[in-house]
């Protein structure tokens, strides 16, 4: 069960007696699903095994640009490192639960461990302790029970409320990635333009073509966002044009990235967006006019268009 404190808002609509069995009162923070809601709902992976390229800036700007466009939607972190739930104001020394105790407890269910920080923005938290869940999980690799533990727990009938669930991966493509990607419809990568990033970016495809192969027959990556990008440099501009050749050659090959995008804009290098997780803060919130902001707006606004497309 969840512990809330002040420095943490949660909703306080009515927990669902179907999961409280005999724990304590869940915090009941899930959205019901809106009637007739005919749009399907998206779950993404933020995923590159680089380090520090803007996965979990990203995940949580362009979330909270979403749930700004009235979208409802949820934040995963699966990351020990706990940045996004940092960046979000929650101090995850404080958490009874986390999202470890949704992928090792069969018990906790995601009411338990998900907080609602903003209007149409919710989140489950991490702890350092994630750490630990790839070693638990093991024992049930052999029969891919350890790959689908989040996909179980994230039934759909738990996530009919919320329009996208966006996951923010650890900097590796262990087991919380594979349980990211064998959930998701949808990767996004975000990335620099640095000679280097392409490089790794052949070893992540192909991470996420096994995944289909083995587990998730319908994932797509929807595309790469550049972070940080200074769109003056020559070496910026000649790799993201080497990026979009590469994925114009892959047009016609069945493969996970045929449809994938540069997605547009481009996030330029901003100091507030830096500044704003140590207030525990979306862009929105923090600098609400800075460039920073204009480009997660617009990026939200973006890739929601693409809903009806890369979701079908
Ligand atoms: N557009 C930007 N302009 C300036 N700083 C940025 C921008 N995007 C991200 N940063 C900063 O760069 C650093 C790395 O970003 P971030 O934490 O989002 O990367 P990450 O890929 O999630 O890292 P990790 O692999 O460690 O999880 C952070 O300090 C972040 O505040
Ligand atoms: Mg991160």
């Amino acid at each position: 069960m969840t512990t809330q404190t002040a420095a943490h808002p949660t909703s306080v609509d009515l927990p669902d007696p179907a999961v409280t069995n005999d724990t304590p009162a869940p915090s009941g923070v899930l959205p019901a699903a809106r009637p007739g809601n005919a749009d399907p709902r998206r779950a993404i992976a933020f995923m590159n095994q680089k380090g520090g390229v803007g996965k979990t800036t990203t995940t949580v700007n362009l979330g909270a640009g979403l749930a700004r466009l009235g979208q409802r939607v949820l934040l995963i972190d699966l990351d020990p490192q706990a940045h996004l739930t940092l960046h979000l104001g929650i101090e995850p020394d404080d958490l009874d639960a986390s999202v470890y105790d949704l992928l090792t407890d069969d018990r906790t269910p995601l009411d338990d461990v998900t907080h609602k920080v903003g209007k149409n923005l919710w989140v489950v938290p991490a702890q350092v302790s994630l750490a630990g869940a790839e070693a638990e999980l093991a024992p049930k690799l052999i029969d891919g029970r350890a790959q689908r533990v989040l996909e179980h727990k994230l039934a759909d009938d738990k996530i009919a409320g919320f329009d996208y669930v966006m996951l923010d991966c650890p900097p590796s493509l262990g087991l919380l990635t594979v349980n990211a990607l064998t959930f998701a419809d949808e990767v996004v990568v975000p990335m620099q333009s640095h000679f280097l990033s392409l490089q790794g970016l052949s070893k992540l495809l192909e991470t996420v073509q096994l995944i289909r192969g083995a587990f998730n027959p319908d994932l797509t990556v929807t595309g790469m966002v550049l972070c940080m990008h200074n769109a003056q440099t020559i070496l910026a501009t000649e790799v993201s044009a080497d990026l979009e050749a590469f994925l114009e050659s892959a047009r016609l090959a069945d493969v996970p990235w045929r449809d994938a995008r540069v997605l547009k804009p481009t996030v330029r290098r901003n100091i507030k967006l830096a500044e704003c997780p140590s207030f525990g803060q979306p862009i929105f919130d923090y600098a609400p006019s800075c460039a920073g902001a204009e480009d997660y707006e617009a990026l939200a606004r973006a890739l929601d268009a693409t809903r009806v497309t890369s979701a079908g």
